[in-house]
């Protein structure tokens, strides 16, 4: 029985996490907008004896795998297959519970997405329209959604795609876009006709309004709601459910070569596709049964699709239930910067993995606790290692091993009798009654964030009851008051090791074992004091968690600073090249040679180098902003520069410039001498 639905309307649950797109790994955007909380919901459902259907797997059709397969010279099957078992791989090793994990190239999507369409078709569902496409006349091809670009009308950016403008968020028809250009050979596409089928979501909108912005307008987060009401309130449009594309589910009605269902007509499908994939026969009490609850783990990118297209989907098939809510996360950023995947900007979790095997705890902690619930967030390397260190460390791990380690020093490792409870004790017990009610409450109002800190405020009632009662001290004294505090330590630890399970999976089968407490534990046995039996021997005391050094922190800091510098190196261009001048104008700079004979940095001035050059007339002084580049100054004595020779004199930190060397700008800043390839005369000109 759960705290927030007393009369349990509910009898089972499905719940969904978005299907990554297989054209890349995930990262830990995706991890924290959508499969950590989305995970720890399963894991507290399941707890509290809830059945559960947790579904995910790969999204592996749309216009962005078939690109990376033209660039890489593959085939879009080659790609799926290969980041499809990256990703498996990584999300089962970071413990996310999926009852399934599939894909959408299986024939039995293909098959289940097809069938969908047609009873839609059939049923008249659809509206047909002949509408002008652009079509790229050297390839031969339509050009759908990401195979076009152009700039955007809305906010001027030159590179928004056909169905998109990844600048301002804005969603676009290609015939929206000012200048279009294929992706395909770069020409200016030409307008052909072509027939597609349309969802008519203009006639939903009644009962969308209805279903979302009066029913759901208490329990959906605002965020979803705002999205949904600025959708509706705009008025929504028929929405094109075909494509004229070779990868994807083919339309299963004649008159239809050469067209595929939408990305994201299919995929919401794979939901289904999957349940029937794992469930076989017994699938359908999952989706068309009123009391199973429908929960949508998303990010706000997948808001519309969601809570509008899909649902007016299901509505139109008929016999399916609707969402009961679509707990969307916003995104998380990472060191201040917007993660994107072809910047590199991102930790990829199979790296994460490598990097800090068996931590999946610490990155699960970390995401869950400032996961970017109600507005964006930050993810920090040093936020990361402070989480370890003094949270998942410094308070649960010391707890728990203090516990342990006493109850071997002094009670030979056996759960100690409990006695009797001192007034202090019996407010501890009150405390800690109240702590599955708290995690349980705000897990299910999809507010991780709370509940994790609640998690992790039940480890602090148990380190602050043993610094308190000082246990260490207290054996000396009175060893029957001192197996009161550490039985009542010990079933602390045992309630953590029931209600930390959602959140920290790998730490909590640790500490089950350690407390000799193994097995499946229903949430609702936490919450008293009589967890571990007395006399229960417990196993040798282990870390739960230990601490991460600079030197881990600082080597992932470095990567990112590497590729922030790559990034840069690849965004360089040439400047623009300037204003035409006459001949007459550059004969007015008197550019020449000269040899140094003295360099050395100029004082107080961290920039300036201050040469003397010989300059065939005799020697003049020259002051240049290049110290940074050349730090041993007199290395350059005996060496040409040039210079402008009637450059009017100025003073820089209270030395007098006669002129001006040259250098060249590289792409990353540096200010390179110019230099004559072969030695010359000095005071020669330069023309
Ligand atoms: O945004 C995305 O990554 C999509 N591949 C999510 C699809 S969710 C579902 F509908 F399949
Ligand atoms: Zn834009």
């Amino acid at each position: 029985m759960l705290y927030n639905e007393k009369d349990q309307r509910f009898k089972r649950y499905t719940i969904t996490s978005a299907l990554p797109y297989a054209n890349g790994p995930v990262h830990i955007g995706h991890l924290a907008g959508v499969y950590v909380p989305a995970d720890i919901y399963a894991r507290y459902l399941r707890s509290q004896g809830e059945e559960v259907l947790f579904i995910g797997g790969s999204d592996e059709h749309g216009v962005p795998i078939t690109i990376k397969a033209r660039k890489e010279g593959c085939t879009p099957q080659d790609i799926v297959d290969r980041y499809h078992t990256i990703i498996k791989d990584s999300f089962q090793e970071l413990g996310i519970s999926f009852d399934i994990y599939s894909r959408t190239s299986s024939p039995e999507h293909h098959e289940t997405a097809a069938a969908y369409f047609k009873k839609l078709y059939e049923e008249g569902k659809f509206v047909e329209k002949v509408a002008q496409q652009y079509y790229d006349e050297e390839a031969k091809q339509f050009l759908a959604d990401r195979y076009i670009t152009g700039t955007c009308p809305h906010c001027g950016n030159e590179r928004a795609y056909g169905d998109q403008c990844e600048a301002c968020g804005t969603s676009l028809n290609a015939t929206d876009l000012i200048n279009p250009k294929s992706m395909l050979s770069g020409s200016k596409p030409v307008l052909r006709e072509t027939k597609h089928w349309f969802l008519p979501l203009d006639q939903d909108e009644p009962w969308l309004r209805e279903w979302i912005l009066e029913q759901h307008k208490s329990d959906w987060k605002s965020n979803v709601y705002g999205q949904c009401k600025s959708w509706i309130d705009a008025g929504l449009q028929p929405r094109a459910v075909t494509r004229d594309l070779d990868w994807g589910v083919k339309v299963p009605i004649e008159g239809a070569d050469g067209k595929v269902l939408y990305v994201w007509f299919d995929a919401p499908i794979g939901y289904i596709s999957f349940t029937k994939q794992h469930c076989g026969a017994d699938w359908e009490k999952w989706w068309k049964s009123q009391d199973t609850k429908l929960v949508h783990f998303i990010g706000k990118d997948n808001i519309v699709f969601h809570c509008i297209i899909f649902p007016s989907m299901l509505k139109a098939e008929g016999s399916y239930i609707l969402p009961q809510n679509v707990p969307a996360n916003e995104f998380l950023n990472l060191e201040g910067d917007k993660i994107s995947t072809s910047r590199n900007w991102a930790v990829w979790l199979h790296e994460y993995l490598k990097d800090f095997p068996g931590k999946q705890d610490v990155l699960r902690y970390t995401l869950c606790s400032n996961a970017p619930e109600t507005k964006d967030n930050d993810f920090t390397w040093k936020d990361f290692q402070l989480k370890n260190n003094s949270e998942l460390v410094a308070i649960l791990g010391n707890f728990v091993n203090r516990t342990v380690v006493l109850t071997h020093k002094f009670f030979e490792g056996k759960v100690p009798a409990q006695g009797t409870l001192s007034e202090a004790d019996m407010e501890v017990v009150k405390e800690l009654a109240s702590y599955p009610e708290r995690i349980g409450r705000s897990l299910e109002l999809y507010r991780f964030r709370e509940a994790v800190s609640e998690m992790m405020n039940l480890a602090r009632l148990g380190n602050k009851y043993l610094t308190d009662t000082e246990p260490w001290k207290l054996i000396k004294t009175d060893p029957e008051r001192t197996a009161t505090v550490l039985n009542l330590a010990l079933q602390i630890c045992a309630n953590l090791a029931i209600l930390c399970e959602p959140f920290l999976p790998f730490s909590t089968a640790k500490l089950q074992k350690m407390l000799n407490f193994e097995g499946k534990h229903a949430w609702r046995e936490a919450g008293n004091a009589s967890l571990l039996a007395e006399g229960t021997q417990l196993n040798p005391a282990e870390l739960l968690f230990e601490k991460i050094e600079d030197s881990a922190i600082d080597a992932q800091v470095n990567r990112l600073l590497e590729t922030k510098r790559q990034n840069e190196l690849n965004a360089w261009s040439p400047s623009e090249v300037k204003k035409e001048v006459a001949f007459e104008d550059f004969g007015k700079m008197d550019i020449r040679v000269g040899t140094v004979l003295e360099c050395c940095k100029v004082p107080k001035a961290d920039k300036l180098l201050q040469f003397k050059i010989e300059d065939g007339m005799g020697t003049r002084t020259i002051v240049s902003g290049i110290a940074k580049f050349y730090p041993e100054p007199e290395k350059l004595v005996g060496m040409q520069v040039c210079f402008i020779a009637n450059f009017a004199p100025r003073k820089l930190k209270g030395v007098e410039s006669q002129g001006m060397i040259l250098s060249a700008e590289d792409k990353d800043g540096r200010l390179v001498l110019i230099t004559p390839s072969q030695m010359v005369t000095p005071g020669c000109n330069v023309g």
